[in-house]
């Protein structure tokens, strides 16, 4: 099942995301923020989304999206991730075919996933490749030297 994110699982979230090795304690820290925001703040009402699909109750998986200001119904996925001990068993795809879906329903146009060019994610480009994504920008050095950015685009209505 795929749901909305709860305010009560954010520490599990955060783990989740810690326990897949793949994150910088900084994106930790923007994560708990994130849904700190989405919780009490305002971002919910720009449109932003957190979902968390839950196995056995307890959630295994999570994304966030958001319309991305400035644009004609662009939207940005800022946050996909599994757990590491359940990751390639499709549970990514089904996020993320979730996630195409939704935003495809709210009119939206274009998909933008970011993402590092470390050989750390080099699964992780392969499985936006393999969604349809193709890269669309490379940034040299974005996230710190040597850890360049690595922008995915997918179109999703005319
Ligand atoms: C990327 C991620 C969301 C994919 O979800 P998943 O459930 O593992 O992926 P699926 O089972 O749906 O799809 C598997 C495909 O994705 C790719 N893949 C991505 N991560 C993989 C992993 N850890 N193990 C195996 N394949 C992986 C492969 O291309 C694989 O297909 P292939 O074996 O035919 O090449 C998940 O692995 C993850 O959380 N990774 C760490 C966090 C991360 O990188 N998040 C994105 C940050 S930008």
């Amino acid at each position: 099942m795929i749901r909305p994110a709860l305010e009560t699982e954010t520490d599990e979230l955060v783990t989740l995301a810690e326990g897949t090795k793949v994150f910088k304690p900084l994106e930790l820290a923007a994560l708990r923020e994130l849904l700190d925001d989405l919780h009490h703040g305002t971002s919910s009402d720009a449109g932003h989304r957190a979902v968390s699909l839950e196995r056995d109750g307890r959630p295994v998986g999570f994304a966030y999206f958001a319309p991305t200001p400035m644009t004609d119904r662009t939207w940005h996925l800022y946050w996909i991730f599994v757990a590491k001990g359940t990751q390639a068993r499709g549970l990514g795809t089904e996020l993320m075919r979730f996630v195409e879906a939704e935003i495809a329903a709210a009119g939206g146009r274009l998909l933008l996933v970011e993402t590092s060019g470390l050989p750390t994610y080099d699964l992780t480009r392969r499985f936006y490749v393999k969604h349809g994504y193709e890269q669309t920008a490379h940034i040299r050095d974005f996230y710190s030297d040597g850890d360049d950015q690595i922008v995915f685009r997918k179109r999703l209505n005319k």
